[in-house]
């Protein structure tokens, strides 16, 4: 194995890149034939241009202005809302159960992220948020999906089936083909569930040098969420949801565990609009909140973050109180297939790079691995969101929080945000809402109506031990979880719970309501 031979060396030269093999000497014949192998891969010139023109953009954006004065909030004739178009959401579930029924809607999931800032050595999709049934962010996925066929089915009164388009990346790829294959798929048809695969991209130094993590290893992350759109052309997915007829995507992030996968409403309220491309909002109440904002930059959709802006604008105020720039992103995105497929063939490579500055380890000119304490290079990342600009008919639903948005990130840690904790507190309180909307109630050990705002000590005696250690006047909310294979989102459930009496914790599944003995299981 000669890298001179295959011209790999003059290719490394040319595109100033020949420290990669600075070690090859010293590398074992195995680790030889994996590094060849790696860089016979690479396209060295592309990756060169996608560092200069991402270091120009970031360079010339920090000597810019702040974006305050191009921006405006989205109008209210694109915008949607649960609360505000309460009359409209029946109209749009049934659009979107109808569109189901005609087996034109997809769900893609994008789970090729790292998940490093939870720091598990597995897909996040494979995360058990310590749910009374133990269940993965997979599996509720799976079930939602399992669910709204049905739903879709007793409606129209003929099979339909919602493909599943799965985004992995190099590193999850084989443990998340492996853990749906050994739970069969969670009830899925197999055929039904596609997996492919999102590019990688090397990390590199401010010099534009790619850095090597191992004398034969190159450092190597997924190239953002917004590699979604090369992958879906070079990975033969737009053909094969062409080949079935798809005509309406839900693209959505693993982490969120209520998220309402291929959610009707959200997709009968975009056809029905004739939008090409959607987006799901939160409302941003506090204006120094680090979360992006869907509004206009000169006149063109785009998320805006919070860094991009002034406090003053971040602060500013509509007449009925509510933050000007209030569209919080949530990435959940609705698009029509014309509009992904144009974007694949003709807007994808236009999109930049965006950089993030990390602390990259490294193999030092001996062969020593570094890891440096403070940022010495970047990684570079499309987002999913950055096609917005290029939509023709853009629309904007906004939901309640605390109904559909509730991000994993972080390890636990006490009164931490987006933990495994405030994950499973956020299902379990929108459950029990479910069952209170349902006419059930829950009672205490002493036989007392729970009420239905949690009080601190009222919740506190029905939590287990991990939940106990919150600080005191938490709102704990009751143990209480639905299967969705029970219920998508709080229908069904009158005839389960209608005038009944539960003690905490409650289960529904479909073997019926169970109240779990001691908060057990
Ligand atoms: P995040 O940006 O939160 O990244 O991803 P992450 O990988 O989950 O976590 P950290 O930042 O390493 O801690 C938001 C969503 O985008 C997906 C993730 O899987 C998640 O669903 N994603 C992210 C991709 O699919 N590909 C990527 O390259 C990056």
């Amino acid at each position: 194995m000669d890298p001179d031979t295959s011209g790999l060396t003059q290719r490394l030269a040319e595109a100033g890149q020949s420290h990669l093999l600075q070690f090859w000497a010293q590398l074992g014949p195995k680790e030889q034939r994996r590094l060849i192998q790696d860089l016979q891969e690479m396209d060295f010139q592309e990756i060169n241009g996608f560092f200069k023109k991402a270091m120009e953009t970031s360079s010339s954006n920090s000597k810019h202005e702040k974006m305050d004065t191009r921006m405006e909030p989205v109008p209210r004739d694109v915008l949607g809302s649960v609360t505000r178009d309460r009359d409209n959401l029946k109209t749009w579930e049934a659009a979107g159960l109808d569109c189901i029924s005609q087996n034109k809607v997809a769900a893609l999931l994008l789970a090729g992220g790292q998940g490093t800032r939870l720091g598990v050595p597995y897909p996040k999709g494979m995360y058990d948020v310590r749910l009374p049934s133990h269940k993965t962010l997979f599996q509720i996925q799976a079930e939602r999906i399992l669910k709204l066929q049905q739903l879709a089915e007793q409606k129209n009164k003929i099979q339909c089936c919602i493909p599943w388009y799965i985004m992995t990346s190099g590193r999850t790829m084989e443990s998340t083909k492996d853990f749906f294959s050994q739970h069969n798929y969670f009830g899925l048809e197999k055929n039904n569930v596609i997996f492919f695969q999102q590019g990688m991209l090397p990390a590199m130094d401010y010099n534009g040098k790619i850095i090597l993590e191992g004398k034969g290893t190159l450092s190597m992350a997924p190239d953002g969420n917004g590699g979604l759109y090369r992958s879906l052309g070079n990975q033969g997915i737009l053909d094969d949801m062409e080949r079935r007829g798809i005509q309406l995507i839900h693209v959505y992030c693993v982490d969120n565990i209520l998220v309402k996968v291929a959610d009707p409403t959200f997709m009968g309220f975009c056809v029905q609009k004739g939008a090409d491309c959607g987006a799901k909002v939160v409302e941003k109440t506090n204006p120094t909140e680090a979360v992006g904002v869907v509004c206009k930059v000169d006149g063109r959709y785009q998320v805006v973050e919070y860094s991009e802006i002034t406090l003053g604008t971040a602060e500013k105020r509509s007449a009925d109180g509510r933050l000007m720039f209030n569209a919080g992103n949530v990435a959940n995105h609705f698009f029509s297939f014309s509009f992904l497929r144009d974007v694949v063939q003709k807007y994808e490579p236009q999109l930049e790079h965006h950089i993030a500055q990390k602390k990259i380890p490294y193999v030092d000119t001996r062969g020593r691995l570094i890891t440096p304490e403070k940022p010495n290079g970047i990684k570079m990342e499309k987002f999913v969101f950055d096609i917005f600009q290029f939509a023709k008919t853009f629309v904007v639903f906004e939901v309640l929080r605390e109904d559909e948005f509730s991000p994993l990130k972080n390890a636990d840690t006490q009164n931490g945000k987006d933990t495994p904790t405030t994950a499973r507190h956020a299902l379990m309180s929108l459950h029990h809402r479910w069952v209170l909307n349902a006419g059930g109630h829950f009672i205490d050990e002493n036989g007392r109506r729970v009420p239905a705002i949690p009080r601190a000590e009222a919740a506190g005696s029905v939590t287990d031990d991990g939940d106990r250690n919150l600080k005191d006047g938490t709102d704990l909310p009751i143990k209480c979880e639905i299967s969705p294979l029970v219920s998508y989102g709080g229908e069904g459930l009158e005839r389960l719970v209608n005038g009944c009496e539960f003690r905490p914790a409650l289960m529904i599944d479909e073997r019926g309501v169970h109240e779990l003995v001691k908060n057990g299981v």
